[in-house]
């Protein structure tokens, strides 16, 4: 508690420096991902799940592998075009979460009988997701910091955010586990999006047209993602509304 105070209480250049270190990573994550096997608690007794259930957890779990992969990709593509140290460094902690992710995914894909995880990740993933990896891309590759920023650390994450929360709402004792913990990972990497996007408005507002023309082109994406994924579990109707509205609140905080 201690420690919170004493972070908060420093300039917020120094702030912004230390919340983006090593230092606060580990400190954070020594908390939630010590002592684990496969990225979830080794005494959890896994549920025996019927047919259907391995079915739908299946295909989620591909979907999440595609976010994830694009994820990784698309974080260690920013550190290369990232505006200054702090946010390099930010970002290679983000690389090191999402490249976990998928590890603990594929293994949870071979854990509940997937022979193999990368033909199953083909032939399940949605077209809205890997419309939405391709764009998250595309923004990468042609060097769009504040664009790529906005599609992977705000976007993506209240994607996978909303759709995890879902997920934790009716699954099974280890993927939830393994979920919660992802999910603590994935607010860090968003508080870095809402402070990146913030300070772009207020330095730059003409980037607000741009930004907003990627809100809008994936908006409908991230949606259409998360309700396919939410709905193949088996989440109630109301839980899926809710969060695609919480999904939009994320985005609606920054005035956008
Ligand atoms: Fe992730
Ligand atoms: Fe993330």
């Amino acid at each position: 508690m201690s420690q919170i105070r004493e972070i908060h209480d420093l300039e917020p250049d120094v702030f912004e420096r230390e919340v983006r270190s090593f230092d606060h990573w580990f400190g954070a994550v020594q908390d939630y991902l010590s002592d684990l096997e496969h990225g979830h608690r080794a005494d959890i007794a896994a549920d025996d799940l019927a047919p259907d259930e391995v079915e739908s957890l299946t295909t989620a779990l591909c979907n999440y592998a595609v976010a994830e992969t694009a994820a990784l990709e698309a974080s260690s593509g920013l550190v290369r075009i990232a505006p200054n140290r702090s946010s390099m460094i930010f970002l290679a902690t983000q690389v090191v979460d999402e490249a976990r992710h998928v590890e603990v995914i594929l293994q949870r894909l071979e854990d509940i009988g997937v022979e193999d995880p990368t033909a199953e990740i083909e032939r399940r993933a949605t077209p809205a997701m890997l419309e939405f990896r391709d764009k998250l891309l595309h923004l990468v590759d042609t060097k769009q910091w504040d664009l790529a920023i906005f599609a992977q650390n705000v976007s993506l994450e209240a994607m996978e955010f909303a759709a995890f929360r879902a997920h934790a709402s009716v699954g099974d004792p280890v993927t939830v586990d393994m979920l919660e913990r992802m999910l603590r990972d994935e607010r860090r990497h968003i508080g870095f999006g809402e402070n990146e996007i913030a300070r772009r408005l207020r330095t730059d507002p003409s980037r607000r047209a741009w930004i907003e023309l990627v809100k809008n082109e994936l908006e409908a994406f991230a949606l259409n993602t998360f309700e396919h994924t939410a709905k193949a579990l088996g989440v109630e109707k109301d839980t899926i509304t809710k969060l695609g509205r919480d999904y939009r609140e994320a985005v609606r905080r920054l005035g956008l």
